[in-house]
């Protein structure tokens, strides 16, 4: 197992389909010990259940809104509570407002920009900071992004912004921690059918086409992404830090 004796804070799990559930069997698949996260305590109920199937029990069920910055302290506090430092964080957690995902960017209000900069790149840094005393040395910390970030994908809008500011926040926090011997990267994942991603109109639509579009001609799945997080999360990827790793079945390299 690649992560034995490894201890994993995995934020947040909505319900089985999220990323981060994905990432977190995984993760404990590998040996890894978890502190998993949700948001409020409508997602609690889903992530109790979950946290049933894992091969060892989670070490801690975390309430994390990282709107709320004595959640990101609680957290980082009950992490130290349960563990003797941490290997691993991932920060798999982003939200727009809903009409920002269906109107043109060119309306984007000013509330609607600054939610979906704090929650889905400011949470980045902050929780980094939350946890900074508890990282061992070889830490790995992973947020997950999209491509939207770079190229225009129809009513991503403010979120391929808020994407462009985590991948960027991850470069420097790479710069930030690197010293300490801490890596941080982000996956690019393709589409997924998650409630996050069915709050972009026209996703579905989006996700019955994508498949045909890339080089592999299929899309991808949870295990896809989490395959990766595993390898970041490992001493396999001792050297690699502040990088944007695509796993999309290729799609990004496409010309036409
Ligand atoms: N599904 C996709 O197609 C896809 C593709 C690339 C990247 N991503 C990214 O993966 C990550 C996970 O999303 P997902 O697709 O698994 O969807 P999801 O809906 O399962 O997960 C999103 C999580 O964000 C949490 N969240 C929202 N607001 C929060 C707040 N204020 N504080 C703390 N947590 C909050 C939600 O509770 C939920 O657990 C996000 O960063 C998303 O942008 C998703």
């Amino acid at each position: 197992m690649l992560l034995e004796g490894k201890t994993a804070v995995v934020l947040n799990a909505a319900n089985k389909r999220s990323i981060a559930w994905h990432i977190a069997q995984a993760l404990d698949t590998q040996g890894a010990r978890l502190i998993l996260g949700y948001q409020n305590e409508r997602t609690k109920k889903n992530v109790s259940a979950l946290a049933e199937e894992l091969q060892r029990p989670p070490l801690a069920l975390v309430a994390c809104d990282v709107t709320r910055d004595e959640d990101m302290t609680r957290a980082a506090s009950t992490a130290a509570e349960h563990t003797d430092g941490i290997d691993i964080l991932v920060h798999s957690l982003a939200f727009a407002p809903k009409h920002c995902l269906e109107r043109p960017f060119i309306e984007t209000d000013r509330d609607a920009f600054h939610t979906a900069m704090e929650i889905s790149a400011y949470s980045l840094p902050a929780l980094c900071r939350s946890f900074r005393s508890q990282f061992n040395p070889g830490a790995s910390i992973m947020a997950m992004t999209y491509y939207g970030s770079e190229k225009v994908v129809p009513n991503y809008n403010v979120m391929g912004v808020a994407k462009a500011a985590l991948e960027a926040s991850v470069r420097y926090l790479a710069y930030d921690l690197g010293p300490d011997q801490i890596r941080v990267n982000a996956i690019s994942a393709g589409p997924l059918n998650t409630l996050a991603a069915r709050g972009v109109s026209g996703f579905v639509n989006m996700l019955d086409m994508y498949g045909d579009r890339t080089p592999m001609q299929r899309g991808i799945t949870g295990e896809d992404v989490a395959g990766t997080a595993v390898y970041l999360a490992s001493s396999l990827a001792s050297g690699v830090t502040g990088e944007t790793i695509f796993v999309d079945t290729g799609y990004n390299i496409m010309g036409l």
